[in-house]
């Protein structure tokens, strides 16, 4: 038994590192921004866009270029991993309207830092691996307790973001969540709060 799922997961992570299309979902990542557009009057028109995993194919690179954004797509290639690049780009003081993290695995370790590198108002994105109950193995259980205090659902992925955003002052609010596949996409519009204004408080 354990070997069978050892064996998919050794075959899961191959496709991933081919970039196969099926493990990737480009299609249906675009397909939701097209509807956001469409049905929810999203601007992506000329956003300044930080793409984490971009990927060398650059789908959703792609996609936002063709509505006259300006991306920085992070790549292996370009900046080596996603994980160190981001603390270059808090060093810089880089600013964003659209942050999309879509990574194969958890997207947990970008989080509070990316809420330091928006502007005042910024979409943020994210892709969320659905893990079945049973394929929960001993270092994922602990994962989850450790960002998520359990098996997370949907309302605590969003309380938890919610958290991670006002450690900087961003009221984050989710505005689309989309089931693709085994994945979650989740859309948060973020506003940075005035601390006074948020909290009732007149400063001395
Ligand atoms: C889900 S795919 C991204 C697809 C891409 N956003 C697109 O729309 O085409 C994840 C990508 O991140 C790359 N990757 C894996 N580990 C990485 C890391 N530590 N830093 C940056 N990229 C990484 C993978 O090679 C893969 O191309």
């Amino acid at each position: 038994m354990t070997s069978k799922i050892s064996a998919n997961r050794k075959q899961q992570r191959l496709n991933q590192k081919l970039n196969v299309e099926d493990y990737h979902h480009p299609k249906e990542k675009t397909n939701q921004l097209l509807e956001l557009e469409f049905s929810k009057c999203f601007n992506f028109h000329k956003k300044n866009v930080l793409e984490i995993f971009g990927g060398e194919e650059g789908y959703l690179t792609a996609f936002y270029k063709s509505r006259g954004a300006d991306v920085t797509s992070l790549t292996k290639s370009q900046h080596k991993s996603s994980f160190d690049y981001v603390y270059q780009l808090r060093a810089d003081r880089k600013k964003f309207g659209l942050i999309d993290i879509d990574s194969y695995g958890y997207p947990d370790k970008f989080f509070p830092i990316v809420f330091e590198l928006m502007e005042e108002s910024c979409l943020l994105i994210f892709t969320f691996p659905i893990v079945g109950i049973n394929c929960v193995n001993g270092i994922m259980q602990q994962h989850f307790y450790t960002f998520y205090r359990g098996i997370p659902t949907i309302g605590d992925v969003v309380g938890q973001v919610t958290d991670w955003g006002l450690r900087e002052w961003f009221l984050a609010k989710l505005v689309d969540v989309k089931k693709i596949k085994r994945i979650y996409r989740f859309v948060f519009s973020c506003e940075r709060q005035k601390a006074t204004e948020f909290c009732n408080v007149k400063n001395r």
